[in-house]
């Protein structure tokens, strides 16, 4: 055969391979497109008609919150501060990240700490639950941590104020009488966007001070 006709030859094999490996390519991602689009759609249906699956799950619940029961309609994937904030109209608990890094949603369970933002409101029925606005002292006084922090201005903006409340009401019950490193470490989960973070402890400290002359 003349060199142009194999040649000729080869270029069409190539191009026939070209077009397979194209061909082979598209197909492929259209493939990969179905199989994750039906991975979408299967956990869409289960988020949105939880009932499916979990039709067992009752969502008119009762919740104990800053001492009150509660009656409220929960969804089985709802978190603890979606329900104070959206249902129960418990705003002064923040969202910050929404994932449990920032501590801006943090409320006392059981006396306990936790992010309201990763926590299933229907995982804490039954417990006592206290938010900011449940941070009370004595009559109409202030509670002891919320005096600290008005005489030593802690905060810039406040956005972050609820959350570290929380944290060191819930680290106090554990260590009335931390040393400033203990208490550093009691409210560690918190963050402070402002980067406030001596002032805070300045008011924290002298929070805890009020709190245990109370
Ligand atoms: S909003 Fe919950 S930890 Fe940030
Ligand atoms: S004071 Fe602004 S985020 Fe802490």
């Amino acid at each position: 055969m003349p060199d142009k006709v194999i040649c000729m030859a080869d270029e069409n094999e190539k191009s026939t391979l070209d077009r397979m490996t194209r061909r082979t390519f598209i197909k492929g991602v259209i493939a990969a497109g179905a199989v994750s689009w039906t991975g979408y759609m299967y956990k869409a249906t289960a988020i949105a008609a939880p009932g499916a699956s979990s039709g067992s799950i009752e969502r008119l619940i009762t919740l104990n919150v800053n001492g009150q029961e509660r009656h409220v309609d929960v969804m089985p994937q709802e978190t603890l501060a979606q329900t104070l904030r959206n249902k129960l109209g418990l705003t002064g608990t923040k969202i910050g990240c929404d994932r449990a890094e920032c501590g801006a949603c943090t409320v006392l369970v059981d006396d306990v700490p936790l992010y309201s933002c990763s926590t299933l409101t229907h995982s804490v029925r039954g417990n006592k639950i206290v938010t900011i606005e449940g941070l009370k002292g004595t009559g109409d006084k202030l509670h002891p941590l919320q005096q600290g922090i008005l005489d030593e201005q802690g905060f810039q903006c406040g956005y972050c104020a609820p959350g570290f409340l929380m944290a060191a009401a819930g680290f106090l019950k554990t260590n009335p009488n931390p040393t400033r490193g203990e208490l550093a470490h009691g409210v560690s989960g918190n963050i402070c966007r402002c980067q406030d973070y001596e002032k805070i402890l300045d008011a924290l400290m002298r929070g805890a001070q009020y709190l245990r002359e109370a």
